[in-house]
């Protein structure tokens, strides 16, 4: 039988892969690296093949590298769009495990952070068994996210006491009220979804080019920074030409609510 590990290698630091990372990556035949359109798809596909050279012997191994399909943004509804996306790209990862791997071999896809946070690995190979053309096992190994690079580089943690924790995106940021806003962690948001938060009384802690030597970190009252965060993303942008950051927007202490 084939198998194909989900290895979480952490959000752009080599350092932060685990040792379980490590010792599976030990067990792999082939890497498959799958590649995004640009300039950000060329440096993060750089980064997966300096987590192989840093940590394998070279020639204990394969590389195959994949260009993935580029996302029809705009073409449907957001949801179906990237499922859509997501079928698109399986076909590519089926036709890598039917073509580029013997049987009984072991392969491996270098997942950024964790393949359990806003990534679609696990049900791309679900996709791909449900439909039943080829055959594998699969197994996943978890890693550090970009969540929690973002706490320990600020020094916080996730809650204070008792408080809950709410992870979400930019895109549906846009549907809190101030007041439920208490700990709220925000990942893939490309419109500064904080803006609307402007004269509340939250805190942020903002991290962009998380452990890479790229970092940029940002923190304090939302109010006094909100400029200076709104400026140094899109100077980000415009220097490197692409921007990967998260976000905590946390009431501020003392303050019982916001409304
Ligand atoms: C598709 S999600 C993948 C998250 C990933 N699976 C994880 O465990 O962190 C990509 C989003 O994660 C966040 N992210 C990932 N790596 C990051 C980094 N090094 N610095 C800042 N944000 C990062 C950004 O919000 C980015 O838009």
């Amino acid at each position: 039988m084939k198998k194909i590990y989900l290895i979480g290698i952490g959000p752009g630091n080599p350092d932060y892969l685990t040792v379980q990372a490590i010792n599976t990556m030990k067990k792999v035949d082939v890497f498959f690296l799958l590649e995004k359109d640009g300039q950000k798809g060329k440096e993060l596909l750089d980064i997966r093949k300096e987590i192989l050279e840093k940590y394998l012997n070279s020639g204990a191994y394969r590389v195959v590298t994949a260009k993935i399909p580029k996302r029809k943004k705009g073409s449907r509804p957001y949801v179906e769009e990237i499922k859509v996306w997501r079928q698109e790209t399986a076909a590519v990862i089926a036709g890598l495990i039917k073509n580029k791997m013997k049987e009984g071999e072991n392969s491996a896809l270098l997942v950024w952070g964790d393949p359990s946070l806003y990534d679609g690995h696990l049900e791309m190979l679900q996709h791909i068994l449900k439909r039943g053309i080829i055959n594998f096992e699969y197994e996943v190994i978890p890693g550090i996210t970009s969540v929690q690079v973002l706490a320990a580089r600020h020094k916080i943690p996730l809650n204070r006491i008792g408080e809950p924790i709410v992870i979400t995106t930019g895109r549906k940021l846009k549907e809190y009220s101030t007041d439920e806003v208490i700990n709220a962690i925000v990942l893939l948001d490309s419109c500064s979804a904080f803006k609307r938060f402007h004269g509340a009384d939250i805190d942020i802690y903002w991290g962009g080019y998380l452990g890479t030597g790229d970092e940029i970190l940002v923190s304090g009252k939302l109010k006094d920074i909100i400029g200076d965060i709104k400026k140094i993303r899109s100077e980000a942008k415009k220097k490197k030409g692409w921007l990967m950051d998260a976000y905590i927007l946390r009431r501020t202490e003392g303050s019982e609510s916001n409304e």
